[in-house]
């Protein structure tokens, strides 16, 4: 990226209203001229943080912080000034100017985004000339026809050149489809085909709604494969930062000020059907901080609701750590025991769903009744080991009164002076 000349920084600036930005964020309050609610940037229970329409600026009396636009959004995200610039340049529709460098990224992203495209209507369209026992799959899985096409949902054929021969055929690029993947070479004879046969397509949008990958279900009962195939990370495909379906689900998200997080493509799909839309999936994939900052641009609450075998409440308590960190509000929904998210809508209904959601523990209540599974917390050497877990999920915080907050918690539940809790804590942090 070249440098952005000072014009075109005035520019977005100008076209875009600070409030709009922040509201995103925090609930704020019109008060005279101004705006006001919680600061983000510390812990408090009266509102001193302010913005000002007028001046385009925000200003909190608690902890001192401020600035414009910019530097609200560095600072909220954590992200470079360079990042905030492109973001709300993009968001304003206002072009940047880029080096050859960038152009050229840019038009073979393009590229590798068109042939997602391609191949994704390649597999959809082949749902009306479904092999009957696939037919019977997608009833028997409960997909409707709205669900099908609102997510481009497809199928690959059982055949190892079925998206090769339609490419030959089209006179395309082959070469775009080995980078994505979908094409793969024969090591031994350096023969091409299909990465995906037999199996039932769900294609991976990013938030702006572009395909950047395929997840591939399995459509036989062949115990060799792999029941779940997904396309490899890309140029444009990187699984830290992609949460299926939020393109389609992050209205709804926005709406009810929370996001369900689900493991799996039909748990997801399963729920949005239901009119439980407030959805994402992680598929599969460990949650990263880079999630984190995705989801909370559209709500400041997650619910994990991961099955409730010892992986998915392992899953639970690893990824809700990095939620809690990274400064999202985390519950999470445990169903019962041999249930996945798909099957318990299915069986009981959204209404049984939605108040199970209304129910959902509070992660840090969660984490505490799990410390008392996961140590023994009737020997000195458990509580010594508890305490060390706990405090070290504390530790990025790097927020001493939120930190304060949850080591009374601590302290309350294991019996243990706060004060020596706090040492500690400050020895680590240090
Ligand atoms: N997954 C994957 N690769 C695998 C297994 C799972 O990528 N080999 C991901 C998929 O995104 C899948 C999710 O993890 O949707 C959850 O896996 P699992 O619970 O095993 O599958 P379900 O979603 O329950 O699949 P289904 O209901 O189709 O059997
Ligand atoms: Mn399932």
């Amino acid at each position: 990226m070249a440098a952005i000349p000072q014009h075109i920084i005035d520019q977005i600036r100008e076209s875009i209203n600070i409030l709009d930005v922040v509201q995103r964020y925090i609930n704020l309050k019109k008060r005279g001229q101004n705006y006001i609610g919680l600061c983000p940037f510390h812990q408090e229970k009266t509102p001193s943080f302010s913005v000002h329409p007028g001046k385009q600026i925000f200003h909190c009396f608690g902890c001192g912080e401020g600035g414009n636009i910019f530097s609200f959004l560095m600072k909220y995200e954590k992200i470079s000034f360079i990042d905030a610039v492109k973001r709300l340049a993009e968001e304003a529709g206002i072009a940047l100017p880029t080096t050859t460098q960038d152009k050229r990224a840019q038009s073979e992203n393009e590229r590798l985004f068109r042939s997602n495209e391609i191949a994704g209507s390649f597999y959809h369209r082949q749902l009306s000339k479904l092999p009957e026992r696939v037919q019977a799959y997608l009833a028997e899985r409960n997909l409707l026809k709205e669900t099908l096409s609102a997510f481009q949902i497809g199928f690959a054929p059982d055949s190892w050149d079925g998206l090769l021969k339609f490419i030959n055929a089209n006179k395309l690029p082959r070469e775009p489809y080995q980078k994505l993947g979908l094409i793969m070479k024969s090591q031994r004879e350096g023969r091409l085909y299909d990465r995906f046969r037999n199996r039932l397509m769900f294609p991976i949008h990013n938030a702006s709604g572009k395909i950047v990958g395929f997840g591939g279900r399995s459509l036989t009962d062949d115990k060799n494969t792999p029941k779940y195939l997904n396309s490899p990370e890309s140029a444009i495909y990187r699984k830290s930062r992609i949460l299926y379906g939020l393109f389609q689900a992050r209205d709804f998200i926005r709406e009810q000020n929370s996001a369900i997080f689900v493991e799996g493509y039909m748990d997801f799909l399963q729920l949005f059907q239901a009119g439980i839309r407030n959805v994402v999936a992680t598929s599969g994939t460990a949650l990263t901080s880079e999630h984190a900052n995705l989801i909370r641009r559209y709500a400041p609450e997650v619910i994990l609701c991961y099955d409730s075998d010892s992986a998915g409440i392992k899953a639970a308590v690893r990824g809700g750590e990095i939620l809690f960190q990274n400064r999202l509000d985390v519950r999470v929904l445990l169903l019962p025991p041999g249930e996945d998210p798909d099957s318990f809508v299915r069986n009981n209904g959204p209404e049984a769903f939605r108040s199970k959601l209304a129910a959902a523990e509070d992660y840090f209540a969660f984490r505490l009744n799990i410390t008392r599974e996961n140590f023994d917390l009737s020997r000195a050497e458990g509580r010594s080991e508890a305490v060390q877990n706990l405090l070290d999920m504390l530790v990025p915080l790097q927020d001493t009164i939120r930190s304060a907050y949850f080591l009374e918690k601590i302290a309350l539940f294991l019996g243990v002076p706060v004060k020596v809790l706090t040492n500690l804590y400050q020895k680590k942090v240090r």
